[in-house]
């Protein structure tokens, strides 16, 4: 089903929330891979995300390395296939380093265990992750998150980068749309 255009995400994180938590999630990269982290960011979603991480991390004194991945993500619909494509690969040369995939939303957990493979393939000495929103009832995939935002419950959310087929991305606060 395509999103009613004319709705009003209801809120459930404000932007206030956000950026407090936010800086705090920048420590927690620090304390988890030292002050020179190497962030694969995934496409879209996590775009508004990661630009607040970074800005975060260098206010602290923070070096971070920044690439992107795209995987295929639900298109318009909302439940996962279960399937993940590669659109768009990192470009960094990551052997032997840490690396800290930073998403929007940790659900069945499918997306980060593909990437979490693809990454340590391609050489990685470890591989932690940074999700700023977490739906733990929706875990099918054997995943652990290293650091999270908030655990949200389950239901559909869109706003700061996150959409509804290609919608909402632009609210600067994280809202529960109507299905
Ligand atoms: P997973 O592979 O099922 O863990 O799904 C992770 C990806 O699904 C996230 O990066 C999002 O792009 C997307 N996703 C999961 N839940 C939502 C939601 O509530 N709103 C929008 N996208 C979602
Ligand atoms: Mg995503």
């Amino acid at each position: 089903m395509a999103p009613d255009p004319n709705q009003i995400p209801a809120p459930m994180i404000t932007e206030e929330q956000l950026q407090e938590r936010v800086a705090v999630m920048a420590r927690q990269v620090v304390d988890l891979v030292g002050p020179q982290p190497i962030l694969v960011s995934l496409l879209k979603g996590a775009f508004m995300f990661t630009a607040d991480l970074l800005r975060e991390l260098g206010r602290i004194g923070a070096k971070p390395h920044l690439d992107f991945m795209r995987v295929s993500s639900y298109g318009s619909g909302t439940v996962s296939s279960g399937q993940v494509e590669v659109l768009l690969d990192i470009k960094e040369d990551i052997r032997g380093k840490s690396v800290v995939v930073v998403d929007d939303i940790l659900d069945t957990g499918n997306t980060l265990k593909a990437v979490s493979d693809l990454l340590k393939s391609k050489g990685a000495s470890q591989v932690r992750s940074c999700m700023l929103l977490d739906k733990p009832a929706r875990r099918t995939a054997d995943v652990t998150p290293d650091i999270v935002g908030f655990e949200i419950p389950d239901a559909f959310v869109v706003g700061y980068g996150i959409d509804w087929d290609n919608r909402f991305r632009e609210l600067p606060y994280v809202g529960v749309v109507k299905e």
